[in-house]
């Protein structure tokens, strides 16, 4: 029941050898698949989109855990549910109003739906969505890239949600999580640790994954 979920973010893999990493991810014990999608909007980077989350299903049983950093989510949430993404989230920042609407898309697939917010934004605003979310993701860092270091901040605004009032919410924390930031967060009441440089560039991938998980 407090098993910690591990979602290794491809986006700190070797994108010319794709399937083997993502071998590796199911072999050393990783549970999801995290796959960072930005736009070059929402976020000053562009990365992958769906034809690659379509490849990717199709070497893989792991759940694909799409995060969209993308501005107008609304538009893209068909495609990528079509594209064989299990956990689907999104940004608040980039859908404001529209929120409660993507969120009942998502579930009218049959996916899960996951809502983000940056280290900044105040967790008081999504707070009437959490009953209808199957995840929460909150950002360690500011979304953009792998690398960079956690923003404490960013998870210590659960401590302003009672996480028993909404018991089938998963917490996820995505950015600069480590076997020292994970702990941190796991003590708050995460269950789900996305983590891209400290799997990818460790020298032992299964023990990464395994002090995450411990
Ligand atoms: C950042 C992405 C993350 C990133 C995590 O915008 O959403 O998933 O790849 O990478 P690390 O763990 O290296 O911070
Ligand atoms: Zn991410």
């Amino acid at each position: 029941m407090n098993d910690i979920i591990v979602s290794p973010s491809i986006l700190s893999a070797d994108f010319a050898n794709l399937e083997s990493e993502i071998n590796k991810i199911k072999n050393f014990g990783g549970s999801w698949v995290h796959v960072d999608v930005m736009d070059g909007h929402f976020v000053p980077n562009i990365t992958i989109g769906v034809p690659v989350v379509k490849s990717i299903k199709k070497i893989t049983d792991l759940p694909l855990d799409v995060h969209l950093m993308i501005e107008n989510p609304e538009k893209y949430i068909e495609p990528f549910a079509l594209s064989g993404s299990d956990i689907i989230t999104f940004h608040y920042e980039a859908s404001g109003e529209k929120t409660g609407e993507i969120i009942r898309l998502i579930k009218s697939f049959g996916k899960k739906a996951g809502l983000s917010i940056k280290p900044k934004t105040d967790i008081n605003l999504i707070k009437k969505y959490l009953a209808d979310l199957d995840l929460l993701l909150l950002m360690t860092v500011e979304p953009g890239f792998s690398g960079q270091s956690f923003i404490k901040e960013g998870v210590e605004k659960i401590k302003n949600i009672d996480l028993k009032e909404y018991p089938n919410l998963l917490v996820e924390v995505d950015g600069g999580i480590n076997s020292e930031t994970g702990k941190i967060c796991k003590e708050l009441g995460v269950k789900v640790l996305v983590s891209g440089n400290y799997i990818f560039k460790s020298d032992n991938m299964k023990q990464a994954i395994d002090n995450l998980r411990e």
